[in-house]
């Protein structure tokens, strides 16, 4: 895999995490235990940092990056992931802050300062403006995104249940690389 230093920081990993040899890791990246990496996923820790919670995965060619601090931005937008989290392919998230049991649908871009509260699905190919707050417990399509409608409580039980298959199908993978 490739994981690389910014400053002489490196990404640091949990336990049991999967990070594909074609996946592109560098700078200050930590990735809590059980997270999974897809190919050709790029996230750039450098002028900020980046945090990746349990049992979340990120798909293929998702690209993840920060903005760094201002005079009007102290803290800058560091990218905030939090558990449970699936985040589709080719998605891009930018300075945001996710919370748990979440699913990203395929090609969204979600931008710096926006935050996405638990138990929340964003449709495929969606746009999710800067400073944005979507609330905990819907469903949000478009560009940008609306509020849809509630997630059912099966959509709900779904967040939990799409993690759990990737931390298996990870596991899957590690069992392959250690043949
Ligand atoms: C958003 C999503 C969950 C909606 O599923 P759904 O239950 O079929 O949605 P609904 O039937 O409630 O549709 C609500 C409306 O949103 C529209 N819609 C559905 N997905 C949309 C999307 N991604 N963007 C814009 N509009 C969308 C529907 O056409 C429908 O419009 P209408 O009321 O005018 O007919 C699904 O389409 C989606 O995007 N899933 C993401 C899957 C994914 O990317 N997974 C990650 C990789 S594994």
């Amino acid at each position: 895999m490739s994981l690389d230093s910014y400053k002489k920081i490196f990404p640091t990993l949990g336990k049991n995490t999967f990070v594909h040899p074609s996946a592109v890791l560098v700078g200050d990246i930590k990735l809590a235990d059980n997270v999974s990496i897809w190919p050709l996923v790029a996230a750039r820790g450098d002028v900020n940092h980046i945090s990746i919670g349990a049992r979340t995965n990120v798909q293929d060619g998702s690209v993840l990056h920060v903005t760094r601090k201002t005079k009007s931005h102290p803290e800058g937008f560091p990218l905030i992931i939090g558990e449970d989290v699936t985040v589709g392919h080719k998605v891009m998230l930018h300075g945001c802050e996710l919370g748990n049991r979440i699913l990203v649908g395929m090609g969204a871009i979600v931008m710096d300062g926006a935050k996405v509260q638990d138990d929340v699905i964003i449709g495929a190919g969606s746009l999710v403006p800067p400073n944005k707050v979507l609330e905990s417990g819907y469903l949000y399509v478009g560009s940008p995104v609306k509020q849809a409608r509630p997630l059912s409580e099966s959509e709900k039980a779904f967040l939990t249940q799409s993690a759990e298959n990737y931390v298996l199908l990870k596991n899957e993978y590690i069992a392959e690389q250690g043949n």
